[in-house]
């Protein structure tokens, strides 16, 4: 008989009802003026709204997503280890309710980011490694298994979703970086388009956007590179066609649009970090009992219902990264900001 042991993500579905018409808005960390960041905008705004759904908004219905030469390769196969106690998001919601800086500080970027050019993409694996190598994108889909985990997504700024992410193992990624022993940290670097992310000329951020993880938490079996979604290959505002995801940290650390990722030996600082280390530092890893400096991490809403549930330490996925940390110094890491 196989006796299969219970992960704490796979809790039973619960009664709650499944995502219906609502599409919100989400406003993350919109800066009230240009200039010098903090120091003029007194940090960044949470809040959180429900408007009317945008038209033809869907996954997969950007122009940039019809001409995915990947989309024959969705659906792929769900890995039923991985689920989630709470109804899965609607994709609506999902893909027209996005944070990609890239393209704008509102929320509705979806639109803007349809003309993202998903090819050719390559991503550059470089630094400590046996051998650098630039690989294209739909090569690396050909050599990684594709399958589908449902995941909860927490925002720093208090909401949550529950996303079928379609994609691969990051260790299989590390497996083909081959990174050298030297290699302490892996840095991810977006994209820069400038001819159609507009949200470049901000010059006050500073790009590229980046970020990175432990080699551990890398080669952690939740740390996963999404490539699709709902099914579908990742719409361009999802983070098309290579994005981050980690589910146990804040949702700013899961990078979107991917071109290179390195192996490095000194810890790099982050996008957010490098805007505010107070607010939004290299760990982030989610628990409700480390406020945000500016607002309480304890509840989250759930984002299309009306629901207000109680945050979970690692957002959920204690039991299986809690001892990546085991070793630090939670006096001096801040292993939860
Ligand atoms: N990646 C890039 N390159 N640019 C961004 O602005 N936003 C981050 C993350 N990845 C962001 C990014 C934030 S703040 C969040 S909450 C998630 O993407 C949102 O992912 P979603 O739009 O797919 O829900």
């Amino acid at each position: 008989m196989l006796i299969k042991r219970r992960r704490t993500w796979e809790l039973p579905e619960t009664a709650t009802t499944p995502e219906g018409i609502y599409r919100q808005r989400r406003q993350f960390m919109q800066y009230a003026g240009a200039g010098s960041l903090l120091l003029f905008s007194g940090g960044v705004l949470a809040g959180c709204g429900e408007a009317a759904p945008p038209a033809g908004a869907a996954a997969g219905e950007s122009s940039s997503a019809i001409n995915d030469p990947s989309a024959g390769l969705y659906p792929v196969p769900r890995n039923e280890a991985f689920q989630v106690a709470r109804a899965i998001t609607d994709e609506n919601l999902a893909t027209t309710y996005n944070n990609f800086y890239e393209f704008g500080s509102s929320k509705t970027i979806w639109s803007a980011a349809s003309k993202l050019k998903l090819r050719p993409w390559t991503v550059a694996i470089g630094g400590a490694v046996e051998k650098p190598q630039e690989i294209a994108i739909d090569d690396l889909l050909a050599r990684v298994p594709l399958e589908e985990r449902v995941y909860r997504l927490r925002c720093v700024e208090a909401w949550s979703m529950v996303v079928p992410w379609s994609g691969f193992q990051l260790s299989h990624l590390l497996k083909l970086a081959q990174p050298l022993s030297s290699a302490r940290y892996v840095r991810f670097t977006t994209a820069e388009q400038p001819d159609v992310m507009r949200g470049l000329r901000a010059s006050w951020y500073p790009w590229p956007y980046q970020e990175g993880l432990t080699m551990e938490e890398a080669g952690h079996e939740l740390a996963f590179m999404a490539t699709g979604i709902y099914g579908k290959p990742l719409p361009p505002q999802n983070g098309a066609p290579l994005r981050l995801v980690v589910p146990w940290k804040y949702g700013f650390k899961s990078i979107k649009s991917v071109v290179a990722i390195d192996f490095v030996e000194q810890r790099p600082t982050t996008f957010w970090e490098a805007i505010a280390a107070n607010e939004y530092g290299f760990w982030a890893n989610v628990n409700p009992e480390v406020p945000h400096p500016r607002w309480s991490q304890a509840s989250e809403r759930v984002l299309g219902t009306k629901e207000e549930v109680p945050t979970q330490l690692f957002n959920g996925y204690a039991e299986e990264v809690a001892g990546l940390y085991a070793g630090l110094d939670a006096q001096s890491e801040r292993l939860f900001m």
